[in-house]
C-alpha cells in the first residue's frame, strides 16, 4: 500500500503572513503523523514564507501551477527550478480551475509534468469531468484521455513519482462529493489504465487522491476505499482544525 497524501490546495487565498501562520498551525498538528504524509499548496508569494515555517516539520510544500521551461523571456510565469529553489516537492498540474478559467490543456499538461519530473518535483496531475460529462456517461472516456495524454511526455520511470487526483469539477466547492462508490469506481479504472503503462507493482504504488469537497464528515468513508489513497483538499484546508482531522482520518 503506497503511504497515504493528504494535500492542501489553497488556490488564490492567504497573504503571506496568513499563509505562514496556517502552515505553522498544521505543522505543529502533524508532529505525531508516522504512516502518512501531508502537503501544502500555496500560492507562489507566499512559498517563501511557507518553506521557512515548514523547514523541519512533518508537512512538505507543493505549487499549484509551474511553467516547462526552465528559464527565458516568459514574462510572469515561475519554472521548476524556481519551484525546488524556493523549498517546493510537489507541483499540482492541470486542477480543472486552470483548465477552465486559464486555457490548460492535455498538451500544457503533458509539458508540465515532464518538466517538473525532470527538476525532480512529484507531480500531482489532476483529472476530472464535468457534471455534463458524467450526465453523458463520458465520465471514464474524460479521465482515461486527461490521464493518458498528461504523462505522453513524462519517461517510463517518471511513472514512479506521479500522483493522481481525481477531481470531479461537479464536487470541487459545491458541497456535493462523489461518493466512496463514485470515487472507487473512477480510481480503480485509473488504477487499471495505470498498470498497462508499468509494472502492475509499481502501478499499485502511485498514488490516486480523491478532490472535491472532502470534509472531516466524509474524510474516513472516502480513505476506506481501496484504491483511494489519499486527498485533495480545497477549502477545508484552509481551516486548521477541519484539515487536520482530515488528515487525522480513522482507518476502519
Ligand atoms: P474543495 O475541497 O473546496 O471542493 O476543492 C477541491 C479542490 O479543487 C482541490 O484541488
Amino acid at each position: 500500500m503506497p503511504k497515504p497524501l493528504l494535500a492542501g490546495n489553497w488556490k488564490l487565498h492567504c497573504l503571506s503572513a496568513e499563509a505562514a501562520a496556517l502552515a505553522g498551525e498544521i505543522a505543529k498538528g502533524c508532529e505525531d503523523l508516522q504512516d502518512r504524509q501531508v502537503m501544502v499548496a500555496p500560492t507562489f508569494t507566499s512559498l517563501a514564507a511557507v518553506a521557512g515555517v515548514l523547514r523541519g516539520s512533518k508537512v512538505a510544500l507543493g505549487a499549484q501551477d509551474v511553467y516547462w521551461e526552465d528559464t527565458g523571456a516568459f514574462t510572469g510565469e515561475v519554472s521548476a527550478p524556481m519551484l525546488v529553489d524556493a523549498g517546493c516537492s510537489f507541483v499540482i498540474v492541470g486542477h480543472s480551475e486552470r483548465r477552465e478559467y486559464f486555457e490548460e490543456t492535455d498538451y500544457t499538461v503533458a509539458k508540465k509534468i515532464a518538466a517538473s519530473y525532470r527538476s525532480g518535483l512529484s507531480q500531482i496531475l489532476c483529472v476530472g469531468e464535468t457534471l455534463d460529462q458524467r450526465e453523458a456517461g463520458e465520465t471514464m472516456k474524460v479521465i482515461e484521455k486527461q490521464l493518458r495524454h498528461g504523462i505522453v511526455e513524462l519517461p517510463a520511470p517518471g511513472l514512479e513519482s506521479l500522483v493522481v487526483a481525481y477531481e470531479p469539477v461537479w464536487a470541487i466547492g459545491t458541497g456535493r462529493t462523489a461518493t466512496p462508490e463514485q470515487a472507487e469506481e473512477v480510481h480503480a479504472r485509473l488504477r487499471e489504465i495505470l498498470c498497462t503503462l508499468m509494472d502492475p507493482d509499481k502501478a499499485d504504488a502511485v498514488r490516486i487522491l480523491y478532490g472535491g469537497s472532502v470534509k472531516p464528515d466524509n474524510v474516513d468513508e472516502l480513505m476506506a476505499c481501496p484504491n483511494v489513497n489519499g486527498a485533495l483538499v480545497g477549502g477545508a484546508s484552509l481551516k486548521p482544525d477541519d484539515f487536520l482531522r482530515i488528515v487525522h482520518y480513522e482507518e476502519s
